[in-house]
């Protein structure tokens, strides 16, 4: 049980949800699927931390040294392929289905937002699911490390060593996907910020925008970020699948529709 001082903040959170009245995005990052298995990129245990980003994430390291990439990537799609969606990720799609949540912006490649149900999910930053050809335009979809023989993954046209449809350093975010994550923003009454260290632009322009157009942001995260003070109304400091689920309990009890 809670104390009643953050039973009040969960309330808080809850109605400014219901106020939204639908018009409510979200803007999601790694610690959402820390509890999922999956390890957050920055922070204690941070893939980056294992894997240096300046020679694993960025897309001039991919072109010169495909096969290095993929020693990390492999070891990447091994625990993704293997994550469930956590009571975050159900909090998010409870809040979907409740009608009050009308998109999703997140900025992870791991798929597990769809599989918990959420259905208007922007992927800012792609998806690893499906591999793409840089030489040509062969795309390999929903891909599986157990469907593919021998590692890494290769163009079944040109032979050329396939990439993660992720979008790397160095890279342009989809224009389709910084148009609609944009739109969705600038559209909210209030936007989620959940596991994400605000730390990479464009994604961690998006509550901005939100603030900007007269919404309220609502961030839910271990520690405080750039966000906390200057842009979130609420910063509320806990574990993500703790913490959202209590706020949806709230939405209920305040909504009368436990
Ligand atoms: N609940 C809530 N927040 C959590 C949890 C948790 N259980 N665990 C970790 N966090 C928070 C951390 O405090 C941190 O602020 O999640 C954030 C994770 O930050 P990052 O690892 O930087 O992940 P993210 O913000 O998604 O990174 C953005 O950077 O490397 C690129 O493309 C990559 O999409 C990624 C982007």
């Amino acid at each position: 049980m809670y104390p009643k001082s953050l039973i009040r903040v969960f309330e808080r959170a809850a109605a400014f949800i219901l106020e939204a009245d639908g018009r409510a995005t979200g803007l999601t990052g790694a610690g959402i699927s820390v509890a999922s298995g999956i390890p957050a990129f920055r922070g204690s245990q941070g893939l980056w931390d294992k894997y240096d980003p300046s020679e694993y994430a960025e897309i001039s390291s991919f072109r010169r040294q495909p096969e290095k990439v993929w020693g990390m990537l492999g070891e990447m799609l091994a625990v993704v392929e293997k994550a469930q969606p956590n009571k975050a990720h159900k909090s998010l799609a409870k809040l979907e289905g409740k009608g009050l949540l009308q998109s999703l912006i997140t900025q992870n490649v791991d798929g597990l937002h769809q599989a918990a149900g959420n259905r208007k999910v922007i992927e800012f930053h792609g998806a690893t699911r499906h591999l793409c050809c840089l030489e040509c335009d062969w795309r390999w979809a929903n891909f599986k490390l157990s469907k593919c023989k021998n590692m890494p993954p290769r163009c079944q046209e040109c032979g050329a060593i396939l990439k993660p449809d992720v979008v790397f350093f160095g890279e342009q975010i989809p224009k389709w996907a910084l148009l609609e994550a944009s739109s969705a923003a600038e559209k909210a009454k209030v936007m989620l910020v959940v596991g994400t260290s605000a730390n990479v632009h464009p994604a961690a322009e998006m509550p901005i925008l939100t603030k900007k157009a007269g919404g309220r942001v609502i961030e839910i995260n271990l520690g405080p970020t750039s966000l906390s003070g200057p842009v979130s109304d609420l910063t509320i400091l806990g574990p993500a699948d703790e913490v959202l689920p209590e706020i949806v309990a709230a939405c209920e009890r305040l909504s009368g529709s436990e």
